[in-house]
């Protein structure tokens, strides 16, 4: 069974590469950040509860997440598998998937994202994306539409409430102090996979696939 993680900072190209290998894969793409923005749009109480904390940059408490993560793998598709996008994000988040996996055997590996602070202050930046179907465009190399409705579904692009400048650097200062932890946790379990995503698109998924092949 394939289980995966897609750990980086934010900005580093996890969603682009899980949106195309979950559809190779057959696996769905459990994206915390993606759960919690419907959860905001269609005004919840944890979309209430969120929006705050997420257009800070900072992070949603790990009993709402892993509440979250619970509920999904629950789900029929979870079953044969998954790639997380974005989650976990913290130490005891990772713990408790592990508790909730079995142990850290339960994941079939963790791919690690790296790329540069400036370069990915300059995506984050630039980044425009379809409020309807989450499509990315990109101001400098894939701009959406002259009227801003998005090419495939016709929703409205627009810019992440997160990925203001100020915002997107309170993000890093995040990652760097909750998140990349993770990099030394699951390297202790023999889990991680590095790759350096500032490389063109195909030329990283190539190497996501080679490395999920071996699963
Ligand atoms: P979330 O939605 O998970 O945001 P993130 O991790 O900050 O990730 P991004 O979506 O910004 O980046 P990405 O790595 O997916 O990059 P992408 O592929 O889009 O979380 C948002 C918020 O929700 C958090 O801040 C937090 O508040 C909350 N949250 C979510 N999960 C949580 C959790 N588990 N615990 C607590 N709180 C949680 O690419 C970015 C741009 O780069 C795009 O424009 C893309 O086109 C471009 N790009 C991608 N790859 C390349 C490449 N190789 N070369 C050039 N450009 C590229």
């Amino acid at each position: 069974m394939k289980r995966f993680i897609f750990l980086g900072a934010p900005g580093t190209g996890k969603g682009t590469q899980a949106s195309v290998l979950a559809l190779k894969y057959d696996l769905p793409q459990i994206s915390t950040g993606d759960i919690l923005r419907k959860a905001v749009a269609e005004g919840t109480d944890l979309g209430k509860k969120a929006k705050q904390i997420m257009d800070s940059g900072g992070l949603v408490s790990d009993d709402i997440i892993l509440g979250l993560i619970e509920k999904r793998l629950q789900e029929p598709d979870a079953q044969k598998g998954f790639i997380f996008d974005g989650f976990p994000r913290t130490i005891k988040q990772a713990q408790d998937l592990d508790a909730l996996l079995s142990g850290a055997d339960g994941i079939s590996g963790v791919v690690y994202f790296q790329v540069d602070e400036e370069e990915i202050v300059q995506r984050l930046t630039s980044r425009r994306t379809c409020g309807q179907c989450g499509l990315n465009y990109n101001t400098i190399t894939d701009p959406p539409p002259a009227d801003f409705k998005c090419r495939v579904c016709g929703g409205a692009v627009i810019q992440r409430d997160d990925d203001k400048e100020s915002t997107v650097r309170n993000r890093m200062v995040v990652y760097n102090e909750k998140t990349a932890p993770l990099v030394k946790y699951y390297q202790d379990h023999d889990k991680l996979y590095a790759v350096d995503g500032s490389q063109p698109v195909e030329i990283v998924r190539q190497q996501i696939i080679d490395y999920m092949n071996r699963f």
